[in-house]
């Protein structure tokens, strides 16, 4: 890996609880979340990350002890730490309890010839995301600034994967969101969380990636409401200075404890 690669660990839906013995169909989503954490700080050397990127669901619950249960797992990378809210999260609540805690609030970074932006689809009392027109202008003027390589993180997927279920829980506004895609060229890839599957699908060059769960993991290409056998994962993504970019997938070695009910009819 060239030497001015920049490096991104991207671990999402934690789907926590305030008590750490809960399961969320089947998967104690305390002990996936702390065998992720551990699996990748393993590899922190190997790829020395500039920033961690956790991109939403990190609650179940909404409660505050969720949050508090996150910091502590996550207090030892030594790396910035970034967070944006998924459907299942409270944002205000997010805000205050990590205040004053070691996670940034910044949405915007300037790392080598790149920048990365966080944006904010959760929508209040929805399943599905939206951007709001803040967060629109917030996109398209940073955007507007700055011709730098740019990396986009949201909760919510943004084009249809063919999991008929879960298509309909996507972006609503998408088509604002890739109206602003469409007018700045340097915009390298737009990585999400929610569909707890590991994607990749291109338009217009532009690689839209989605990535594992640390918890339970719902089948690709689905008509209705699956859970998939396969074990909880992260990604890290590799920014080349040219503007490329390429991913590695970790996924945790098979383990029946975190092996969902397989014959869950939903959540
Ligand atoms: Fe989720």
């Amino acid at each position: 890996m060239p030497k001015q690669t920049i490096n991104i660990l991207q671990i999402t839906d934690m789907h926590l609880f305030a008590d750490i013995k809960r399961d969320l169909l089947g998967v104690v989503t305390y002990d996936s979340f702390r065998a992720v954490v551990k699996h990748a700080t393993k590899t922190l050397t190997k790829y020395s990350p500039q920033l961690i990127v956790l991109s939403g669901d990190l609650s179940q619950d909404d409660s505050e002890d969720a949050y508090s249960h996150l910091l502590n797992t996550i207090s030892h990378f030594p790396q910035p730490i970034a967070w944006m809210p998924g459907n299942h999260d409270k944002p205000k609540l997010m805000e205050q309890v990590f205040a004053h805690s070691r996670l940034t609030h910044d949405k915007h970074f300037i790392l080598g010839n790149w920048q990365i932006i966080l944006l904010d689809t959760h929508w209040p009392n929805h399943v599905s995301g939206q951007l709001s027109a803040k967060q629109l202008h917030f996109l398209d003027n940073t955007l507007s600034n700055s011709k730098q390589h740019a990396l986009i993180f949201l909760h919510h997927h943004v084009l249809p994967l063919h999991t008929d279920w879960l298509d309909p829980l996507n972006l609503q506004n998408n088509q604002a969101f890739l109206a602003i895609l469409d007018k700045h060229s340097w915009v390298r890839g737009v990585v999400c969380g929610h569909v707890h599957q590991d994607s990749s699908i291109e338009r217009k060059g532009i690689p839209f990636i989605s990535t594992p769960s640390t918890c339970i993991q719902f089948k690709p290409l689905s008509r209705d409401f699956a859970l998939d056998s396969q074990m909880p994962g992260y990604r890290y993504l590799h920014l080349e200075a040219d503007g490329s970019l390429h991913t590695t997938l970790y996924r945790l070695e098979a383990d029946k404890q975190f092996l969902p009910d397989m014959q869950s009819q939903g959540y």
